[in-house]
């Protein structure tokens, strides 16, 4: 098969550092399983892992972690895949553990492996450099995940650290996000359908709104989330990611450059957060969450008004939420098109019809719903909103999960649904004025769409829209 400019040749190896951590557990082990199952699964998979584990321990882990998601999960695959599991027992600071993984890779004969990085950023660095000490880097890519930084200057600090051991196309940046049926659909649901395309744009649209809301507040991860903080833990990536299929303009052709080149260009033109136009927010309760600071001012909620100077959405509001400890678990997308003329209803004494949207569920139970205006029975002239809605899954059929999506690309070598470097430069770069001049953080309760100031950053006649599923 002909390889598009951007792909990368399949791997035969994929070797996960942090194999005993948590990502492993709650995602990748389970992704491993359905990619085993749908026969995507063909090449040996290496644990890295301290020292004190046994190789039956991990075989363990790794069967619990699957079970733990898939209760049922089926013997015929299981077995297959606890054979391909290999451990290398091994300190990261020994240079021992290093030889000892180029030599099981050369056992299995690999000459092109996949490295995932299911470890802390802080030790993303030292891995890529030990990898090339025993010349891995010349046989294979890296994935790494998010966070990628801390601000613009840490994420360029990183990425030329890295990028002095791997060149850009081989590395592969994980935004779980951008491997999303739902987020993905986005640049399929604008560029083919004409309907939409010829209204995309300043002239008929009003704002957009984006909320990602999750009910659960920090879980266990708190000593790892006070150092984060909601703008840099999804409104850098994940948000941003949604924004830029929004907004972007279409590519070129379907090579994964240029895409990536849209969103940089759509970013770009994204002007950076003007700490006006932030409100930060933090849910009642946080300060008492194990491993958080009792004076923490870090937000678990923000909000603020972005907007793209560009031809296409020059003076349209782009306003984005984030929260945890929310009224619902969601991501939505609304875009909110101007008002119709209202002549015909001023005449006949009825209320002005309500404004047309377009709505994606990008979280639980996704699809999209456009609200229209219809008569109401009567007789009057009056309209009513109407609702026509669409449920992806059962439209559909069920889709994969991101990481299963997500790994199995990083074995077959394809990048597309993964973040450039230049993107999240741009990213860090809208953010930064947040991150320097964060402003107070304001409380709010468990439950609720945040703190209340957040609706100061509406224009006039404009109100958030609750997500609706
Ligand atoms: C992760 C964040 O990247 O995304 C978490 O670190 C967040 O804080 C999670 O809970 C949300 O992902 P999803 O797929 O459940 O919306």
């Amino acid at each position: 098969m002909m390889l598009l400019d951007s792909e990368q040749p399949r791997a035969d190896a994929l070797v996960l550092f942090g194999a005993t951590g948590d990502l492993a557990k709650r995602k990748l082990f389970p992704a491993l399983y359905h990619l085993e199952r749908t026969g995507a699964l063909d090449v040996p998979v290496i644990g890295v892992a301290r020292s004190d584990w046994t190789d039956d321990a991990f075989c363990q882990n790794a069967h619990d972690a699957i079970i733990a998601s898939e209760p049922h999960a089926d013997a015929a695959v299981m077995d297959p895949l606890m054979e391909r599991l290999d451990l290398i027992q091994g300190d990261y600071a020994e240079q021992s553990t290093w030889e000892e993984l180029r030599a099981t890779l050369d056992r299995h004969g690999s000459k092109n492996a996949v490295y995932y990085m299911a470890i802390p950023p802080s030790m993303f660095p030292e891995v890529a450099r030990r990898l090339a000490s025993v010349d891995l880097n010349h046989r294979g890519r890296i994935v790494v995940e998010k966070p990628f930084g801390r601000d613009l200057p840490s994420a360029q600090e990183l990425n030329a650290t890295l990028a002095s051991v791997f060149p850009e196309e081989r590395i592969f940046r994980i935004d779980h996000y951008l491997g999303k049926e739902s987020v993905e659909d986005l640049l399929v649901f604008r560029f083919s359908n004409t309907l939409l395309e010829p209204i995309w744009n300043r002239r008929y649209v009003r704002s957009v709104q984006v909320t990602m809301s999750e009910t659960i507040g920090v879980e266990g991860r708190g000593s790892f989330y006070d150092g984060v903080g909601a703008i840099r833990d999804v409104l850098q990536n994940h948000l941003l990611q949604v924004v830029a299929l929004l907004a972007m303009e279409p590519p070129a052709g379907s090579d994964a450059q240029f895409l990536q080149d849209e969103k940089t260009k759509v970013m770009a033109a994204m002007t950076a957060i003007d700490p006006a136009h932030l409100v930060r927010g933090q849910y009642v309760g946080y300060r008492d969450e194990p491993g958080v600071e009792t004076d923490s001012s870090v937000e678990t909620f923000a909000a603020a008004r972005l907007e793209i100077d560009s031809w296409r959405w020059a003076g349209v509001p782009w306003y984005v939420r984030v929260g945890k400890a929310l009224t619902e678990p969601a991501t939505e997308a609304v875009v909110e098109f101007h008002s119709p003329p209202r002549l015909l209803f001023d005449e006949a004494g009825g209320p002005a019809p309500d404004r047309n949207l377009v709505r994606f569920r990008l979280g639980n139970s996704d699809g999209v719903t456009f609200a229209l205006q219809a008569k109401t029975p009567g007789p009057h002239l009056d309209s009513q909103e109407v609702d026509i809605s669409v449920d992806f899954a059962a439209a559909l059929g069920e889709r994969s999960e991101a990481y299963e999506r997500l790994l199995g690309d990083a074995i077959a070598g394809s990048p597309r649904r993964f973040a450039r470097q230049d993107v999240v430069e741009q990213t860090w770069r809208v953010v930064q004025p947040a991150l320097d001049e964060p402003g107070p953080v304001h409380p709010y309760f468990r439950g609720s769409w945040g703190p209340s100031e957040a609706d100061r950053l509406l224009a006039d006649g404009d109100h958030w829209y609750d997500p609706s599923s």
